[in-house]
């Protein structure tokens, strides 16, 4: 996994990544994207320089950010555990393992354990219905979650 963080020249990067990109059609969620690559996450010092370059209040970009789950206004653990929490995953007991992952995190949704290993994020079906309930690991999926094997999952990240 890679870590990003934010330098003082996020403004004169972000600035850069928008000028590339602008001339898109729908050019928002693209540069955010691409600013959310460059840092591994949404830097506040990203918002105006976009919000400007697009002609858009630096509160409409923020909307944005915050509207859509796969952007983050914070910086990231070492690894992002993803839970999903969709319908098929629910039904098979998709609930009670997220108590469980919260429990040996000691974190909720959207929050970085105090070491820094892992962030906790929700997301809404990873196509793996078929074996629920489902996580995502660091962009790894595992299907036919239990007790047992989710618990060596995070037991594995906080090594
Ligand atoms: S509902 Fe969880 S993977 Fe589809």
């Amino acid at each position: 996994m890679n870590l990003h963080f934010a330098s003082p020249d996020v403004g004169a990067r972000t600035l850069e990544i928008v000028n590339e990109m602008k001339a898109l059609e729908g050019p928002l969620l693209p540069i955010l994207h691409e600013v959310q690559a460059e840092f591994g996450y949404i830097p506040q010092e990203a918002l105006p320089v976009i919000a400007r370059a697009l002609n858009l209040s630096r509160a409409e970009v923020h909307g944005v950010v915050t509207f859509y789950h796969d952007y983050r206004d914070h910086p990231t653990g070492r690894h992002v555990l993803k839970l999903c929490r969709a319908e098929a995953c629910q039904s098979m007991g998709g609930m009670a393992l997220e108590d469980k992952v919260k429990k040996l995190l000691g974190i909720d949704f959207h929050q970085t354990t105090l070491d820094g290993a892992v962030t906790l994020e929700p997301v809404y079906c990873l196509g793996l219905c078929s074996t629920a309930p489902a996580a995502m690991l660091d962009g790894e999926v595992h299907g036919r979650l239990d007790d047992t094997a989710i618990a060596e999952l995070v037991a594995g990240v906080r090594l």
